[in-house]
């Protein structure tokens, strides 16, 4: 695997780490420059970590879970020799800065929680062998979040047939994830068991990460992949050029109401309209089963900037009166799968989610 610290222009074929551990410090890949620049920025505090995951230096539910993880681990670090009390204060607030730095991918606060077990397991430790404890957990979320994918993958590829033209909106490609991907995890098993699979990617408003992440991560890998503006899905549902649609999600509610990227419910109600099945890719650390139905997952409203142009370009008037919720809830009536690292529950409700926690 190719590693670009310097950043540059990305060469074709060229694999990238979406995060990394190395020396003492978190490395990311910065996701708001891609497909333009491969480059990754260097964290070695928490607070760093959760600003990254703010701006979107990091994005994906997985890849977010992974980065706090880390940010915990950071942290620790830092506080190694520490007293006790000091010590103790300095990690909870490492947990309140991550936690506050994006409100919907349940996996973040998944991750948090499964870092404060690391912490409260066992007997009281020094600080070092605490923070060692803390680091072994975070690459253990990052490996097993790669497997989990990979598991996935292989579920969801038996949903897709040979010849099959999938659409996908946001970016749930390796990107999003420790490796592999969720979404397109499952497309790139397909294509890896011999099916010939080719991709239709909405461009995904207004952070544009299927026009930027998700086109450039497929053509990284030879997928055959067409972009399309997200208003272009239903004139080729109609048409007959759409045989299935996946996507991933930030949280799956316990009755299956899926929380994505905004537009997806869109999607979700076209399908739905044109009879073509609609798939949602997630490991079980996204289901949040405290969270009953939809209407109770927070939905992050990000900065009016995002929609007023991108980058340094703004082609919208100043002023102007903007909304900018980055999520919306598809309710599980309209999804036809969950895909899971442990199998594919079909018409998802509470009963077949609660099955999947409950077998081993
Ligand atoms: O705002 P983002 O880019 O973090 O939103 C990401 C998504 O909506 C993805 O579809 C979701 O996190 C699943 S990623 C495997």
């Amino acid at each position: 695997m190719n590693r670009d610290t310097a950043g540059g222009r990305p060469q074709h074929g060229q694999r990238f780490d979406t995060l990394r551990w190395v020396g003492a410090g978190l490395e990311m890949i910065d996701q708001r420059l891609l497909p333009a620049r491969v480059e990754y920025r260097r964290y070695e505090d928490a607070a760093g970590v959760a600003a990254g995951i703010r701006s979107m230096v990091v994005r994906g539910a997985p890849a977010i879970g992974c980065a706090a993880a880390y940010g915990i681990a950071l942290a620790a670090r830092a506080l190694q020799g520490a007293a006790p009390a000091q010590f103790t204060a300095g990690l909870e607030a490492a947990f309140a800065q991550l936690a506050a730095s994006r409100p919907t991918a349940v996996n973040l606060f998944w991750a948090l929680a499964r870092m404060r077990r690391a912490w409260e397991a066992g007997p009281a430790q020094d600080t070092a062998q605490l923070a060692a404890r803390l680091l072994q957990e975070a690459h253990e979320i990052l490996a097993e979040d790669l497997r989990i994918n990979q598991a996935m993958g292989g579920h969801g590829a038996t949903l897709l047939a040979d010849g099959a033209r999938v659409l996908t909106h946001c970016n749930a490609g390796a990107l999003a994830t420790a490796g592999h991907g969720t979404a397109l995890g499952v497309i790139r098993s397909a294509v890896a068991g011999g099916k010939r699979i080719s991709v239709l990617a909405d461009e995904t408003r207004p952070f544009l990460q299927g026009a930027r992440l998700t086109a450039w991560e497929l053509m990284q890998d030879d997928i055959p992949v067409t972009l399309i503006t997200d208003n272009m899905a239903g004139h080729l549902m109609a048409t007959g050029e759409i045989d299935a649609v996946i996507v991933g999600t930030d949280r799956v509610a316990a009755n299956g109401d899926v929380a994505n990227k905004i537009g997806t419910y869109m999607v979700a109600v076209l399908a739905h309209r044109h009879r073509i099945p609609f798939y949602v890719a997630c490991p079980l650390s996204t289901i949040d089963l405290r969270t009953p139905d939809g209407s109770q997952i927070p939905i992050e409203e990000r900065a009016a900037t995002e929609v007023l142009g991108y980058g340094t370009q703004q082609w919208a008037p100043s002023g102007v009166a903007v909304r900018n919720p980055a999520f919306d809830v598809t309710p599980a009536e309209l999804v036809t799968a969950l895909i899971t690292e442990k199998g594919v529950v079909h018409a998802p409700d509470r009963e077949g989610i609660l099955k999947l926690f409950a077998t081993g």
